[in-house]
């Protein structure tokens, strides 16, 4: 006769990478927040759930079971960051890792049409929230001298032209925070790492061209990039938010013990450079082209 073993039965008999751990991850109502926070329960950490919106929040907890509570926070308030760590503190006892994944969609506007308040928002969540959260959390980790930080950036902070400007210069500046705070609390046994993601399935490719919450969680990403994704991104299948939440569950855990201030890359080659086949049917029509003006 088979046996259905459920998801607690499989947490309470296996050790996963993160047994024991607590962690915290900002903007997992939805998208790549939610497959980590799924990714680190199912390795045995205790999370706390962020974001604005409750209902979509509440849900995610409620489906990850006992291990998993949801706050709901705007991230652009200090107090409410500031009340998301201690939270966390006062429910689970600790907090050992700290996920600032949080985040908005650029304005898709020229460097000189940008607006300046667009702007300090994109800043806002990107920087200066994900600042305010390692120093609530490093208040906790570092007389214990251990935890680990992961900032959500993006190939945008690596290459422009990608997304919006605001977008694109405030993930620049999320890699460098990282590296900042890395030299500074590696030296205290805090690690602090970036992922960065190419293009990913989620709802953040609707909200950029307005559509709003759940709505747009729902639409699907990988018909429309699969239209020209093969153009810059040599192995050109859309990331799924389970590949960032495995490298998220390794960045956390023992194995990457060593791995501090470093930005590890999830993007198909994208910024390795271009697919090689684009490459070569530039060269084979510049050939034509040469040869019809008898060069
Ligand atoms: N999808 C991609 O292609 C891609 C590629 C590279 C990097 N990224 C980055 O990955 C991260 C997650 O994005 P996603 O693709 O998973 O999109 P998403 O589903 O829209 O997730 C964004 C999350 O950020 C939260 N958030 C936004 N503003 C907030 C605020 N002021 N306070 C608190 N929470 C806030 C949202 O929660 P509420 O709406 O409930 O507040 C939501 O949970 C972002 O940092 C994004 O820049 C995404």
């Amino acid at each position: 006769m088979g046996c259905r073993v459920g998801f607690r039965e499989r947490q309470q008999t296996r050790r996963g990478a993160l047994d024991g751990r607590v962690a915290l991850v900002t903007g997992s109502t939805s998208g790549i927040g939610a497959a980590i926070a799924e990714g680190f329960v199912r390795e045995g950490a205790r999370v706390v759930v962020t974001g604005r919106r409750v209902a979509e929040g509440e849900a995610v907890a409620r489906r990850l079971g006992p291990d998993a509570r949801f706050v709901a926070a705007d991230l652009l308030d200090d107090v409410a960051s500031r009340d998301v760590v201690a939270r966390t503190v006062e429910w689970f006892g600790r907090i050992d890792i700290l996920v600032n994944n949080a985040g908005t969609p650029g304005q898709a506007v020229s460097v000189t049409d940008l607006d300046l308040a667009d702007f300090d928002r994109a800043l806002a969540v990107h920087v200066r929230a994900p600042l305010a959260l390692i120093q609530h959390a490093a208040r906790h980790m570092l007389p214990r001298r251990s935890g680990s930080i992961i900032n959500v950036a993006s190939v945008s902070g690596l290459r422009a032209g990608f997304s919006g400007p605001d977008y694109s210069i405030a993930k620049a500046a999320m890699v460098h925070l990282t590296r900042c705070a890395a030299v500074d609390l590696g030296q205290s046994g805090i690690r602090v790492n970036t992922i960065s993601p190419g293009p990913v399935a989620t709802g953040i490719h609707a909200k950029a061209v307005g559509a709003a919450g759940a709505a747009a969680d729902e639409v699907p990403d990988e018909p429309l990039f699969a239209q020209f994704l093969p153009q810059f991104q040599p192995d050109p299948h859309i990331g799924r938010p389970a590949d960032v939440a495995a490298t998220a569950v390794f960045l956390a855990s023992a194995g990457a013990r060593l791995i501090n201030g470093e930005n590890v890359v999830v993007d198909g080659a994208l910024t390795a450079g271009r697919p090689w086949s684009v490459a070569e049917a530039e060269r084979t029509a510049m050939e034509q082209a040469v040869q019809a003006t008898g060069g």
